[in-house]
Protein backbone atom coordinates (compact mmCIF):
# COMPACT_ATOMS: atom_id res chain seq x y z
CA UNK A 1 0.00 0.00 0.00
CA UNK A 2 1.60 3.31 -1.22
CA UNK A 3 0.90 6.58 1.48
CA UNK A 4 2.70 9.95 2.70
CA UNK A 5 2.31 10.64 6.50
CA UNK A 6 5.28 12.84 8.36
CA UNK A 7 6.06 10.24 11.03
CA UNK A 8 4.74 6.83 11.54
CA UNK A 9 5.97 6.16 15.02
CA UNK A 10 2.81 8.60 16.39
CA UNK A 11 0.77 5.85 15.60
CA UNK A 12 -0.24 5.06 19.48
CA UNK A 13 -1.22 8.50 19.99
CA UNK A 14 -3.36 8.91 16.60
CA UNK A 15 -5.31 5.84 17.48
CA UNK A 16 -6.10 6.88 20.97
CA UNK A 17 -7.49 9.89 19.57
CA UNK A 18 -9.51 8.04 16.32
CA UNK A 19 -10.82 5.48 19.02
CA UNK A 20 -11.38 8.04 21.63
CA UNK A 21 -13.51 9.99 18.89
CA UNK A 22 -15.73 6.96 18.21
CA UNK A 23 -17.04 6.79 21.72
CA UNK A 24 -18.75 10.30 20.47
CA UNK A 25 -19.54 9.06 17.21
CA UNK A 26 -22.53 6.38 17.89
CA UNK A 27 -24.43 7.06 14.74
CA UNK A 28 -21.57 6.15 12.37
CA UNK A 29 -20.33 3.49 14.16
CA UNK A 30 -24.24 1.87 14.16
CA UNK A 31 -23.24 2.58 10.38
CA UNK A 32 -20.28 1.02 9.88
CA UNK A 33 -21.26 -2.02 11.84
CA UNK A 34 -24.30 -2.77 9.42
CA UNK A 35 -21.95 -1.77 7.22
CA UNK A 36 -19.44 -4.90 7.67
CA UNK A 37 -22.50 -7.43 7.29
CA UNK A 38 -24.39 -5.83 3.99
CA UNK A 39 -20.70 -4.68 2.57
CA UNK A 40 -22.57 -2.11 -0.07
CA UNK A 41 -19.92 -0.18 -1.19
CA UNK A 42 -17.74 -4.03 -2.02
CA UNK A 43 -14.85 -3.06 -4.04
CA UNK A 44 -15.44 0.33 -5.14
CA UNK A 45 -12.25 2.25 -5.52
CA UNK A 46 -13.19 5.79 -3.33
CA UNK A 47 -11.06 8.78 -2.84
CA UNK A 48 -11.68 11.40 0.11
CA UNK A 49 -9.60 14.76 -0.14
CA UNK A 50 -11.22 16.01 3.86
CA UNK A 51 -9.70 17.98 6.59
CA UNK A 52 -7.58 14.26 8.07
CA UNK A 53 -8.52 14.50 11.73
CA UNK A 54 -9.59 11.43 14.19
CA UNK A 55 -13.48 12.12 13.10
CA UNK A 56 -12.68 11.43 9.23
CA UNK A 57 -10.42 8.61 10.19
CA UNK A 58 -13.80 7.04 11.33
CA UNK A 59 -15.40 7.83 8.51
CA UNK A 60 -12.96 6.10 6.56
CA UNK A 61 -13.13 3.26 8.62
CA UNK A 62 -16.91 3.26 8.08
CA UNK A 63 -16.30 3.14 4.15
CA UNK A 64 -13.69 0.32 4.06
CA UNK A 65 -15.77 -1.67 6.43
CA UNK A 66 -18.63 -1.65 3.67
CA UNK A 67 -16.01 -2.62 0.99
CA UNK A 68 -14.37 0.26 -0.06
CA UNK A 69 -10.97 0.66 -1.06
CA UNK A 70 -9.95 4.40 0.42
CA UNK A 71 -7.23 6.79 -0.56
CA UNK A 72 -7.65 9.82 1.59
CA UNK A 73 -5.37 13.46 1.40
CA UNK A 74 -5.74 16.75 3.08
CA UNK A 75 -8.57 19.48 1.99
CA UNK A 76 -6.15 22.02 3.67
CA UNK A 77 -2.61 21.85 4.01
CA UNK A 78 -2.34 22.82 7.65
CA UNK A 79 -5.19 20.82 9.19
CA UNK A 80 -3.25 17.55 8.83
CA UNK A 81 -3.44 15.16 12.16
CA UNK A 82 -0.06 13.61 11.67
CA UNK A 83 -0.78 11.16 14.59
CA UNK A 84 -3.95 10.30 13.01
CA UNK A 85 -2.63 9.89 9.36
CA UNK A 86 0.05 7.51 11.04
CA UNK A 87 -2.34 5.05 12.44
CA UNK A 88 -4.71 5.29 9.66
CA UNK A 89 -1.73 3.61 7.37
CA UNK A 90 -0.70 1.38 10.27
CA UNK A 91 -3.59 0.32 12.00
CA UNK A 92 -6.25 0.62 9.75
CA UNK A 93 -4.68 -0.09 6.69
CA UNK A 94 -6.06 2.98 5.01
CA UNK A 95 -3.69 4.61 2.43
CA UNK A 96 -3.47 8.17 3.29
CA UNK A 97 -0.98 11.09 1.34
CA UNK A 98 -1.42 13.84 3.73
CA UNK A 99 1.39 15.09 5.95
CA UNK A 100 0.81 18.63 8.24
CA UNK A 101 1.94 21.86 7.14
CA UNK A 102 2.80 20.33 3.62
CA UNK A 103 3.56 22.90 0.89
CA UNK A 104 2.14 23.85 -2.13
CA UNK A 105 3.33 21.29 -4.82
CA UNK A 106 3.11 18.14 -1.96
CA UNK A 107 -0.57 19.56 -1.40
CA UNK A 108 -1.27 18.58 -5.42
CA UNK A 109 0.97 15.75 -5.01
CA UNK A 110 -0.89 14.14 -2.41
CA UNK A 111 -4.58 14.81 -4.18
CA UNK A 112 -3.05 13.15 -7.35
CA UNK A 113 -1.81 10.35 -5.85
CA UNK A 114 -5.41 10.31 -4.15
CA UNK A 115 -6.94 10.31 -7.74
CA UNK A 116 -4.52 7.53 -8.60
CA UNK A 117 -6.89 5.26 -6.25
CA UNK A 118 -9.00 5.33 -10.00
CA UNK A 119 -11.50 6.47 -7.68
CA UNK A 120 -15.33 5.78 -8.68
CA UNK A 121 -16.63 8.16 -5.68
CA UNK A 122 -15.21 10.86 -4.40
CA UNK A 123 -15.61 13.24 -1.32
CA UNK A 124 -14.33 16.61 -0.90
CA UNK A 125 -14.13 19.23 1.25
CA UNK A 126 -13.39 22.33 -0.83
CA UNK A 127 -14.24 21.15 -4.76
CA UNK A 128 -10.38 20.04 -4.65
CA UNK A 129 -10.94 16.62 -6.05
CA UNK A 130 -13.88 17.73 -8.22
CA UNK A 131 -11.54 20.79 -9.72
CA UNK A 132 -8.51 18.58 -10.91
CA UNK A 133 -11.27 16.17 -12.28
CA UNK A 134 -12.07 18.92 -14.28
CA UNK A 135 -8.96 20.04 -15.16
CA UNK A 136 -5.15 18.05 -15.17
CA UNK A 137 -6.90 14.95 -14.51
CA UNK A 138 -10.16 15.34 -16.77
CA UNK A 139 -8.98 11.75 -18.26
CA UNK A 140 -10.41 10.32 -15.02
CA UNK A 141 -13.44 11.72 -14.90
CA UNK A 142 -15.59 9.25 -16.70
CA UNK A 143 -15.38 7.31 -13.58
CA UNK A 144 -16.82 9.08 -11.38
CA UNK A 145 -20.12 7.59 -9.99
CA UNK A 146 -20.66 11.06 -8.04
CA UNK A 147 -18.87 13.20 -5.72
CA UNK A 148 -20.05 14.60 -2.09
CA UNK A 149 -19.37 17.92 -0.52
CA UNK A 150 -19.01 18.86 2.92
CA UNK A 151 -18.45 22.52 2.69
CA UNK A 152 -20.36 25.75 1.38
CA UNK A 153 -17.59 26.97 -0.44
CA UNK A 154 -17.16 23.84 -2.04
CA UNK A 155 -21.03 24.03 -2.75
CA UNK A 156 -21.05 27.28 -3.92
CA UNK A 157 -17.81 25.93 -6.50
CA UNK A 158 -19.83 23.40 -8.03
CA UNK A 159 -22.86 25.36 -8.59
CA UNK A 160 -21.00 27.74 -10.61
CA UNK A 161 -19.61 24.69 -12.31
CA UNK A 162 -22.96 23.51 -13.22
CA UNK A 163 -24.40 26.53 -14.16
CA UNK A 164 -21.79 27.32 -16.31
CA UNK A 165 -23.05 23.47 -18.31
CA UNK A 166 -19.30 22.35 -17.55
CA UNK A 167 -20.09 19.72 -14.87
CA UNK A 168 -19.41 16.59 -16.16
CA UNK A 169 -20.91 13.78 -13.25
CA UNK A 170 -23.45 13.93 -10.53
CA UNK A 171 -22.47 15.85 -7.43
CA UNK A 172 -24.38 15.76 -4.07
CA UNK A 173 -24.56 18.97 -1.55
CA UNK A 174 -23.81 17.25 1.52
CA UNK A 175 -22.89 21.06 3.02
CA UNK A 176 -26.67 22.00 2.26
CA UNK A 177 -28.53 19.17 4.27
CA UNK A 178 -30.02 20.64 7.32
CA UNK A 179 -28.47 17.20 9.21
CA UNK A 180 -25.04 18.58 8.34
CA UNK A 181 -25.20 22.22 8.14
CA UNK A 182 -27.57 23.37 11.23
CA UNK A 183 -24.83 21.20 13.75
CA UNK A 184 -21.44 21.53 11.76
CA UNK A 185 -21.34 24.24 11.03
CA UNK A 186 -23.25 26.17 13.50
CA UNK A 187 -22.42 24.75 16.38
CA UNK A 188 -19.02 22.73 15.23
CA UNK A 189 -17.26 25.84 13.76
CA UNK A 190 -18.86 27.99 16.36
CA UNK A 191 -17.12 26.46 19.52
CA UNK A 192 -13.77 25.40 17.61
CA UNK A 193 -13.43 28.42 16.28
CA UNK A 194 -12.94 30.40 19.91
CA UNK A 195 -11.10 27.26 21.25
CA UNK A 196 -8.38 27.39 18.54
CA UNK A 197 -8.12 31.47 18.91
CA UNK A 198 -7.74 30.63 22.59
CA UNK A 199 -5.56 27.80 21.99
CA UNK A 200 -3.31 30.57 19.46
CA UNK A 201 -3.39 33.30 21.64
CA UNK A 202 -5.02 32.44 24.76
CA UNK A 203 -7.60 35.61 24.48
CA UNK A 204 -10.05 36.81 27.10
CA UNK A 205 -13.03 36.61 25.59
CA UNK A 206 -14.88 38.68 28.08
CA UNK A 207 -15.58 42.23 27.95
CA UNK A 208 -13.40 42.20 24.55
CA UNK A 209 -15.13 43.62 21.18
CA UNK A 210 -15.36 40.62 18.84
CA UNK A 211 -15.58 41.07 15.14
CA UNK A 212 -17.54 38.32 13.61
CA UNK A 213 -17.79 39.19 9.09
CA UNK A 214 -20.88 36.74 8.57
CA UNK A 215 -24.32 35.75 9.82
CA UNK A 216 -24.55 32.58 7.95
CA UNK A 217 -24.16 29.71 9.92
CA UNK A 218 -20.12 29.28 10.58
CA UNK A 219 -20.57 33.02 11.57
CA UNK A 220 -23.97 32.30 13.71
CA UNK A 221 -22.44 29.61 15.97
CA UNK A 222 -19.45 31.59 16.68
CA UNK A 223 -21.01 35.12 17.68
CA UNK A 224 -23.45 32.73 19.93
CA UNK A 225 -20.19 31.15 21.52
CA UNK A 226 -18.15 34.42 21.72
CA UNK A 227 -21.04 35.82 23.54
CA UNK A 228 -21.57 33.43 25.66
CA UNK A 229 -18.16 33.82 27.35
CA UNK A 230 -18.74 37.51 27.52
CA UNK A 231 -17.52 39.09 24.27
CA UNK A 232 -19.71 42.07 23.16
CA UNK A 233 -20.01 40.92 19.33
CA UNK A 234 -20.21 42.73 16.81
CA UNK A 235 -21.59 41.41 13.18
CA UNK A 236 -20.70 42.58 9.35
CA UNK A 237 -22.79 41.53 6.57
CA UNK A 238 -23.55 41.95 3.18
CA UNK A 239 -27.21 40.55 3.23
CA UNK A 240 -29.95 42.82 4.30
CA UNK A 241 -31.90 39.60 6.05
CA UNK A 242 -29.06 38.27 7.70
CA UNK A 243 -28.27 41.80 9.03
CA UNK A 244 -31.50 42.24 10.51
CA UNK A 245 -31.36 38.57 11.76
CA UNK A 246 -28.21 39.68 13.62
CA UNK A 247 -29.26 42.80 15.22
CA UNK A 248 -32.82 40.96 16.54
CA UNK A 249 -30.37 38.64 17.87
CA UNK A 250 -28.95 41.31 19.66
CA UNK A 251 -25.77 41.82 18.00
CA UNK A 252 -24.16 45.23 17.13
CA UNK A 253 -24.36 45.49 13.30
CA UNK A 254 -22.20 47.71 11.28
CA UNK A 255 -19.78 47.83 8.11
CA UNK A 256 -16.41 46.95 8.85
CA UNK A 257 -14.99 50.25 8.26
CA UNK A 258 -16.49 51.19 11.32
CA UNK A 259 -15.99 48.01 13.31
CA UNK A 260 -12.41 48.12 12.01
CA UNK A 261 -11.65 51.04 14.92
CA UNK A 262 -13.11 49.42 17.90
CA UNK A 263 -12.64 45.57 17.38
CA UNK A 264 -10.12 43.44 18.99
CA UNK A 265 -10.57 40.54 17.30
CA UNK A 266 -11.87 40.09 13.98
CA UNK A 267 -13.04 36.61 12.74
CA UNK A 268 -14.18 35.96 8.99
CA UNK A 269 -16.14 33.46 7.98
CA UNK A 270 -18.00 34.15 5.17
CA UNK A 271 -17.19 32.27 2.48
CA UNK A 272 -16.09 35.56 0.50
CA UNK A 273 -12.57 37.18 -0.33
CA UNK A 274 -10.71 40.17 0.85
CA UNK A 275 -13.41 40.59 3.32
CA UNK A 276 -10.84 42.46 5.59
CA UNK A 277 -8.72 44.48 3.30
CA UNK A 278 -6.01 47.32 3.94
CA UNK A 279 -8.18 50.29 4.63
CA UNK A 280 -9.41 48.28 7.84
CA UNK A 281 -5.92 47.45 8.69
CA UNK A 282 -4.50 50.95 8.40
CA UNK A 283 -7.50 52.12 11.24
CA UNK A 284 -7.19 49.01 13.47
CA UNK A 285 -6.10 49.24 17.27
CA UNK A 286 -2.76 48.15 18.25
CA UNK A 287 -2.88 44.24 18.69
CA UNK A 288 -5.84 43.48 16.73
CA UNK A 289 -6.03 39.52 16.27
CA UNK A 290 -7.42 38.59 13.32
CA UNK A 291 -8.40 35.19 12.09
CA UNK A 292 -10.13 33.10 9.40
CA UNK A 293 -12.51 30.34 9.68
CA UNK A 294 -13.98 30.56 6.31
CA UNK A 295 -12.80 27.85 3.60
CA UNK A 296 -10.33 29.46 2.17
CA UNK A 297 -7.43 31.84 3.34
CA UNK A 298 -8.57 34.52 0.80
CA UNK A 299 -10.91 36.19 3.10
CA UNK A 300 -8.29 38.30 4.78
CA UNK A 301 -6.05 40.16 2.21
CA UNK A 302 -2.71 39.30 3.34
CA UNK A 303 -0.95 40.54 0.12
CA UNK A 304 -1.93 43.95 1.64
CA UNK A 305 -1.09 43.47 5.35
CA UNK A 306 2.50 42.90 4.20
CA UNK A 307 2.57 45.74 1.92
CA UNK A 308 1.96 48.14 4.56
CA UNK A 309 3.99 46.27 7.52
CA UNK A 310 7.62 47.57 7.92
CA UNK A 311 8.62 44.43 9.71
CA UNK A 312 6.76 40.90 9.89
CA UNK A 313 7.61 38.67 13.47
CA UNK A 314 6.77 35.05 12.43
CA UNK A 315 5.81 32.94 15.28
CA UNK A 316 5.69 35.22 17.94
CA UNK A 317 3.54 32.33 19.64
CA UNK A 318 2.79 29.20 17.89
CA UNK A 319 0.30 29.64 15.07
CA UNK A 320 0.91 33.70 15.80
CA UNK A 321 2.47 36.17 13.17
CA UNK A 322 3.01 40.09 13.89
CA UNK A 323 3.04 42.72 11.65
CA UNK A 324 3.95 45.79 12.82
CA UNK A 325 2.69 48.22 10.21
CA UNK A 326 4.70 51.57 9.25
CA UNK A 327 2.21 53.42 11.38
CA UNK A 328 3.74 51.15 14.07
CA UNK A 329 0.91 49.42 14.97
CA UNK A 330 0.85 45.70 15.64
CA UNK A 331 -1.42 43.18 14.04
CA UNK A 332 -1.54 39.52 15.08
CA UNK A 333 -2.65 37.14 12.11
CA UNK A 334 -3.29 33.70 12.89
CA UNK A 335 -2.28 30.70 11.40
CA UNK A 336 -1.69 32.37 8.29
CA UNK A 337 -5.24 32.96 7.76
CA UNK A 338 -6.44 29.48 7.16
CA UNK A 339 -8.90 28.02 8.89
CA UNK A 340 -8.27 28.75 12.52
CA UNK A 341 -10.14 25.91 14.08
CA UNK A 342 -8.57 23.22 12.18
CA UNK A 343 -5.09 24.87 12.41
CA UNK A 344 -5.19 25.41 15.96
CA UNK A 345 -7.56 23.56 17.46
CA UNK A 346 -8.64 20.36 16.58
CA UNK A 347 -11.52 20.80 14.13
CA UNK A 348 -15.05 20.40 14.89
CA UNK A 349 -16.40 18.08 18.42
CA UNK A 350 -16.48 14.27 16.99
CA UNK A 351 -20.23 14.48 18.40
CA UNK A 352 -21.44 17.17 15.67
CA UNK A 353 -19.30 15.54 12.85
CA UNK A 354 -20.96 12.35 13.53
CA UNK A 355 -24.09 13.50 11.68
CA UNK A 356 -22.14 14.75 9.03
CA UNK A 357 -20.08 11.86 8.37
CA UNK A 358 -23.04 9.38 8.85
CA UNK A 359 -24.78 11.64 5.81
CA UNK A 360 -21.67 11.19 3.91
CA UNK A 361 -21.97 7.29 4.29
CA UNK A 362 -25.41 6.61 4.15
CA UNK A 363 -25.00 9.23 0.93
CA UNK A 364 -22.65 6.94 -0.67
CA UNK A 365 -24.69 3.85 -0.36
CA UNK A 366 -27.87 5.64 -1.93
CA UNK A 367 -25.86 7.04 -5.23
CA UNK A 368 -24.52 3.21 -5.35
CA UNK A 369 -28.17 1.84 -5.31
CA UNK A 370 -29.64 4.88 -7.22
CA UNK A 371 -26.75 5.58 -9.44
CA UNK A 372 -28.49 4.84 -12.98
CA UNK A 373 -31.09 7.76 -11.99
CA UNK A 374 -28.37 10.33 -10.83
CA UNK A 375 -28.55 13.18 -13.16
CA UNK A 376 -25.42 15.40 -13.59
CA UNK A 377 -26.81 17.94 -11.89
CA UNK A 378 -26.19 19.37 -8.40
CA UNK A 379 -28.01 17.38 -6.06
CA UNK A 380 -29.36 17.42 -2.35
CA UNK A 381 -29.12 14.72 -0.08
CA UNK A 382 -32.55 12.80 -0.13
CA UNK A 383 -34.93 13.75 3.13
CA UNK A 384 -35.04 10.21 3.84
CA UNK A 385 -31.36 10.31 5.01
CA UNK A 386 -31.45 13.13 6.72
CA UNK A 387 -34.59 11.52 8.95
CA UNK A 388 -32.25 8.57 9.74
CA UNK A 389 -29.57 10.54 10.78
CA UNK A 390 -31.34 12.89 12.98
CA UNK A 391 -33.81 9.97 14.38
CA UNK A 392 -30.34 8.09 14.84
CA UNK A 393 -28.85 10.99 16.81
CA UNK A 394 -31.51 11.59 18.56
CA UNK A 395 -31.78 7.76 20.00
CA UNK A 396 -28.38 7.90 20.92
CA UNK A 397 -28.51 11.16 22.79
CA UNK A 398 -31.87 9.30 24.93
CA UNK A 399 -34.27 12.06 23.75
CA UNK A 400 -37.56 10.53 22.69
CA UNK A 401 -39.78 13.18 20.71
CA UNK A 402 -44.07 12.22 20.01
CA UNK A 403 -45.47 11.26 16.60
CA UNK A 404 -48.12 12.58 14.67
CA UNK A 405 -51.88 10.84 15.36
CA UNK A 406 -53.38 9.98 12.77
CA UNK A 407 -55.99 12.77 13.19
CA UNK A 408 -53.06 15.24 13.16
CA UNK A 409 -51.50 13.61 10.00
CA UNK A 410 -55.28 14.45 8.10
CA UNK A 411 -55.72 17.61 9.84
CA UNK A 412 -52.06 18.73 8.64
CA UNK A 413 -53.00 17.66 5.07
CA UNK A 414 -56.38 19.24 4.79
CA UNK A 415 -57.02 22.74 3.80
CA UNK A 416 -59.80 24.51 5.27
CA UNK A 417 -59.83 22.50 8.16
CA UNK A 418 -59.59 25.25 11.12
CA UNK A 419 -62.27 24.30 13.83
N1 LIG B 1 -14.04 26.37 9.85
C1 LIG B 1 -14.69 25.28 9.48
O1 LIG B 1 -14.43 24.17 9.96
C2 LIG B 1 -15.83 25.41 8.52
C3 LIG B 1 -16.93 24.54 8.62
C4 LIG B 1 -18.00 24.70 7.75
C5 LIG B 1 -17.95 25.71 6.78
N2 LIG B 1 -16.82 26.48 6.68
C6 LIG B 1 -16.68 27.56 5.68
O2 LIG B 1 -17.10 28.78 6.30
C7 LIG B 1 -17.59 29.69 5.29
C8 LIG B 1 -19.00 30.14 5.69
O3 LIG B 1 -19.88 29.02 5.69
P1 LIG B 1 -21.42 29.16 6.10
O4 LIG B 1 -21.98 27.79 6.05
O5 LIG B 1 -21.58 30.00 7.32
O6 LIG B 1 -21.96 30.00 4.82
P2 LIG B 1 -23.28 30.89 4.73
O7 LIG B 1 -23.55 31.05 3.28
O8 LIG B 1 -24.35 30.32 5.62
O9 LIG B 1 -22.84 32.29 5.37
C9 LIG B 1 -21.91 33.17 4.82
C10 LIG B 1 -22.35 34.58 5.19
O10 LIG B 1 -21.33 35.51 4.86
C11 LIG B 1 -21.95 36.69 4.35
N3 LIG B 1 -20.97 37.46 3.58
C12 LIG B 1 -20.54 37.24 2.30
N4 LIG B 1 -19.64 38.20 1.96
C13 LIG B 1 -19.51 39.01 3.04
C14 LIG B 1 -18.73 40.18 3.31
N5 LIG B 1 -17.93 40.72 2.37
N6 LIG B 1 -18.84 40.77 4.53
C15 LIG B 1 -19.67 40.26 5.47
N7 LIG B 1 -20.44 39.16 5.28
C16 LIG B 1 -20.34 38.54 4.07
C17 LIG B 1 -23.11 36.15 3.53
O11 LIG B 1 -24.10 37.15 3.31
C18 LIG B 1 -23.62 35.01 4.43
O12 LIG B 1 -24.60 35.45 5.34
C19 LIG B 1 -17.52 28.90 3.99
O13 LIG B 1 -16.29 29.19 3.36
C20 LIG B 1 -17.54 27.46 4.44
O14 LIG B 1 -16.99 26.59 3.47
C21 LIG B 1 -15.80 26.38 7.55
Amino acid sequence: MKYDVADVSLVAEGKRRILWADNDMPVLASIRKRFAKTRPLKGKNVAACLHITAETANLARTLKAGGANVALCASNPLSTQDDVAASLVKDFKIACFAVCGENRSTYYKHIYAALDNKPVITFDDGADLVNELHGRRAKDAHRIIASMEETTTGVIRLRALANQGKLKFPVIAVNDAASKHLFDNRYGTGQSTVDGIIRATDFLMAGKRVVAAGYGWCGRGFAMRARGMGAIVIITEVDPIKAIEASMDGFAVMPMAQAARIGDLFVTLTGDKNVIRGEHFRVMKDRAVVANSGHFNVEIDIPALKKLSKKIRRNVRNHVDEYILKNNKRIHLLAEGRLINLAAAEGHPASVMDMSFATQALEAEYILKYKSKLAVAVHDVPMEIEQKVCNLKLKSMGIGIDKLTPEQVKYLAAFGEGT
